[in-house]
């Protein structure tokens, strides 16, 4: 292919074609398009504005590159190889369309501050997204968690039944961890939302530029003031993938939790047939695959920010080539975390809740041991000995195979005469979580003082 690249006019030989294609970026920084041209615009109206272009000059720039964007978005836009990446092949297209104007564009400007405007644009757009799919999912989860304040499910340390609780209750421990996952992703955003443009390639440019008109033009808060720096910092992506780290995480916890409650043994809910898929040969699965690959998916984030972490670790300032290979990572830390909180915001309001189970369950493993210990401190015996009266009841349970709450008083005041009739109360499981009655506690009252406070922060 016999294309001209903008840089030629050193070089005496071709590129040899081998590298040609192992340094080219456009098979995907493409995917940055549409705020390269958004960036080039407001350059172009800069560049007008501080008289370095004329007014004539800019709207004919302004009104190609619009019509360049039409045609990448109809795909009738030929990606070039030999133009390496997304900057140059929209810049040949320009000058293409309306000639020498076309190679004014790029006047006090290079691809490095470029494309670390492009990235941070791009990425400030899919911030804005993946918070409002946080959002939507924090509202299924709290219409669920409000809907089962109520639900009586055992909770669990170690794995082991532990003590009771309400279902709605342990929806809310997962919006927490989603909300500070939201607000790491605004405070992420501060420093995303950062102009480069004006760095130039390392070192400003001559030209009059006024970086608070373009900074403004393109919704900046702040401008990345150090021309070295702002060419080479990747900071704000690998704090990004950090935050999507902890958030794959957090998804993937309950991905395991769904698993788990969806299986034979569990029975606790039911994933809605939509949201799952059989097996080949065993005609009776409905496997839970949603939750199994967003656990699984967590892997490649975590990955990504080990990838970016590395890339950054050795570069000199400024720009080097090197960084690339942000591109990649961050593209595919973006799609993978949108899609898991997009598919999970619409599995869980379908996601049937089996009541019956979930007591029954919470019924087994001595739940409301810890209740008696407490009512017999009630009575006026410390603690640690309230401990080791009821560790010797549920010895003699497990030995004679019954419930706590299915001793006779006599059994009970074998162990102490302090027991009375009212233990039998304090030993049912709505005792149990009725008595947790403090901010943060299973109490269905305040799981519903939860839910609203979580809705009005939402
Ligand atoms: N494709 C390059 C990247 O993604 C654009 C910047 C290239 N700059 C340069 N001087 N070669 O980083």
């Amino acid at each position: 292919m016999n294309i001209e690249k903008p840089w030629s006019g050193r070089f005496t030989a071709p590129t040899d074609a081998f590298v040609e294609a192992f340094t080219a970026s456009v098979s995907f920084d493409q995917y940055l398009s549409e705020y390269d041209i958004m960036g080039s615009i407001a350059h172009a109206q800069m560049l007008a504005h501080v008289g370095v272009l004329t007014e004539a000059e800019c709207s004919q720039i302004v009104q190609s590159l619009t019509e360049i964007q039409e045609e990448i978005k109809r795909g009738d836009f030929k990606w070039s190889v030999a133009l390496e990446d997304v900057h140059m092949n929209i810049e040949t297209r320009l000058t293409q369309k309306i000639g020498n104007v076309g190679k004014k564009l790029h006047t006090g400007r290079s691809r490095n501050d470029q494309v670390a405007t492009d990235i941070r644009l791009y990425l400030r757009h899919e911030i804005d997204q993946i918070s409002s799919e946080l959002t939507r999912l924090l509202k299924a989860l709290a219409d669920v968690a409000e809907r089962e304040a109520d639900t009586l499910m055992p909770g669990f340390t170690h794995l082991q039944s532990a003590q009771p609780i309400t279902f709605g209750h342990h929806l809310l421990a997962w919006c927490e961890m989603l909300l500070r996952d939201r607000a790491r992703l605004q405070d992420c955003r501060k420093r995303v939302n950062s102009m480069p443009l004006g760095a130039a390639a390392l070192a400003g440019t001559s030209y009059p530029i006024d970086r608070h008109y373009t900074a403004k033009r393109l919704g900046f808060d702040t401008i990345a003031e150090n021309s070295l720096d702002a060419v080479s910092d990747r900071d704000f992506a690998i704090e990004f993938n950090a935050s999507a780290a902890i958030m794959m995480m957090h998804l993937s916890r309950f991905s395991e939790e769904l698993v788990l409650w969806s299986s034979a043994q569990f029975n606790f809910i039911m994933l809605s047939d939509a949201f799952c898929t059989g097996s080949s040969i065993m005609p009776q699965k409905k496997n839970p695959d949603v939750p199994e690959l967003v656990r699984g998916k967590t892997g490649r984030v975590y990955g990504h920010l080990l990838s970016l972490l590395t890339l950054m670790k050795s570069q000199p300032l400024a720009y080097n080539k090197d960084n690339q290979e942000d591109k990649e990572p961050l593209f595919d830390t973006v799609d993978t975390l949108k899609g898991s909180l997009h598919v999970f915001a619409d599995m869980i309001p379908n996601m049937h809740v089996q009541r019956e189970q979930m007591r029954a369950a919470a019924q087994r493993g001595f739940t409301t041991a810890t209740d008696l210990a407490d009512y017999l401190v009630g009575k006026g015996i410390a603690f640690r000995d309230a401990h080791e009266i009821v560790g010797k009841a549920v010895r003699y349970c497990i030995d004679n195979s019954c419930d706590l709450d299915a001793l006779s008083l006599d059994v009970f005041q074998s162990f102490t005469p302090l027991i009375e009739n009212d233990v039998y109360e304090r030993l049912t499981l709505e005792g149990s979580i009725n008595a947790r009655d403090h901010l943060g506690g299973t109490a269905p009252n305040q799981v519903r003082a939860a839910v609203q406070r979580l809705r009005n922060s939402l």
